[in-house]
């Protein structure tokens, strides 16, 4: 399991994050958002979309009354909130781990609510506020294919030095 902590100093910082992110995404990736509510889930979901369906990342906005958002590019992302919903029930009840599994990456934020329905390897990020505009933004891995895009990330942001 690899862990690896960013702290973003602005909303155009984790967006920038999202894109490094997106940039080295997989059909089938999916990433786990959680933690405080104006963490910036979203902001970092309009990196990742930037990334891998940049003609559409124009559109990217808090799903929560629609569920769920496509954004159609190279790579489909499918973008989750399932703040309102109460867990593994509901979610199957509206067919939703079909895409879990297709030919995009998933993107779900709240994925608190999940609970036997969240994929195997998957990519953690909490979010927490860490004073002003700065975001606390943890990511873990939990299987070979999200580590390796850990490790691949933390060179690049070395790289970058931004870690
Ligand atoms: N470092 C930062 N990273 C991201 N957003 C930031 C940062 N600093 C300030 N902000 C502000 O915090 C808010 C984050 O909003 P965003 O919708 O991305 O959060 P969220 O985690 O999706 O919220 P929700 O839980 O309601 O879905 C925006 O208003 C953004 O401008
Ligand atoms: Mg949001």
């Amino acid at each position: 399991m690899s862990v690896l902590q960013i702290t973003t100093g602005s909303s155009c910082d984790t967006e920038a994050l999202g894109e490094s992110l997106g940039s080295l995404l997989q059909p089938g990736s999916f990433l786990a958002l959680r933690g405080d509510l104006g963490g910036g889930k979203t902001c970092l979901t309009r990196g990742v979309v930037a990334a891998l369906a940049p003609q559409s990342a124009h559109l990217v906005a808090s799903p929560t009354y629609a569920i769920m958002n496509s954004y159609p590019g190279n790579t489909p992302v499918y973008h989750f909130d399932f703040y309102r919903l109460t867990g593994d029930d509901d979610i199957a009840e509206l067919g939703f781990e079909e895409f879990f599994y297709g030919d995009g990456v998933c993107v779900v934020e709240w994925s608190e609510r999940l609970v036997e329905l969240l994929p195997a390897d998957v990519l953690t990020l909490r979010f927490e506020y860490a004073g002003d505009d700065r975001r606390l933004i943890t990511i873990t891995g939990s299987g070979q294919k999200s580590d390796n895009v850990i490790e691949r990330l933390s060179e690049r942001l070395q790289k970058q030095k931004k870690l």
